[in-house]
């Protein structure tokens, strides 16, 4: 499998893979993504400005997506070095290739990711009432910052893991996936 950035031929394998998750969420109780039209948005205006990545499998299917980008400055300030670290943003495995490992691997690669551009920090906000969420990223080297309660946002629990850190042991992804 390799990672390339996406097009914007793929809005519509990003989108695919965003109902699919938003089904999933929905199914299990998990109040998080509610608003499509705002996530289907956000995904053709990060596709056109740059920053999303697709997972592609042997039969050229994109099975994964995430952004990497600057802070959201609702969350990151001056007190947190906006500048030292790379932010993760939409997360998403299709449901074939949950619990498999390709999870750590893409947060190793988004670690590398973060090297690469001489930063110090992999961060992210997330739900701040999904606990479930967040036990995930705790359980894979993150680090709590604190939770913000901002207006209109129902993201705001923050968490930061230093980019030297690796926890990936299935090997999805492809060597040729240097640093971009
Ligand atoms: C988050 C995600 C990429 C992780 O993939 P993964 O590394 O293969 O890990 P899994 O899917 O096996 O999930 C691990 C655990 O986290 C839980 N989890 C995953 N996403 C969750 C969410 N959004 N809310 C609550 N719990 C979640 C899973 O239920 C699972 O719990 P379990 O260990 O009790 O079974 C994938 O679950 C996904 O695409 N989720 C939907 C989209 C999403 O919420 N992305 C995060 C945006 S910040």
């Amino acid at each position: 499998m390799i990672v390339r950035e996406a097009t914007a031929e793929d809005v519509d394998a990003v989108v695919a893979l965003r109902i699919e998750s938003e089904r999933w969420l929905h199914a299990a109780g998990i109040r998080q993504w509610t608003d499509r039209e705002r996530g289907i948005r956000i995904i053709r205006d990060r596709i056109a400005v740059g920053g999303m990545y697709l997972v592609i499998d042997e039969d050229g299917t994109a099975i994964a997506s995430l952004t990497l980008s600057g802070p959201d400055p609702d969350f990151w300030d001056s007190r947190d070095e906006p500048d030292s670290a790379l932010y993760l943003y939409k997360l998403m495995i299709t449901e074939r290739y949950r619990g498999t490992g390709l999870g750590d691997e893409l947060l190793d690669w988004a670690c590398e990711q973060a090297e690469a551009r001489g930063k110090r920090w992999l961060r992210l906000d997330c739900w701040r009432d999904n606990q479930g969420l967040q036990r995930y990223y705790l359980r894979r080297g993150f680090e709590h910052v604190r939770t913000m309660v901002v207006e209109g946002r129902d993201s705001g629990a923050l968490f930061q893991r230093p980019a030297t850190i690796r926890t990936a042991t299935s090997r999805y992804l492809s060597t040729r996936n240097a640093p971009c």
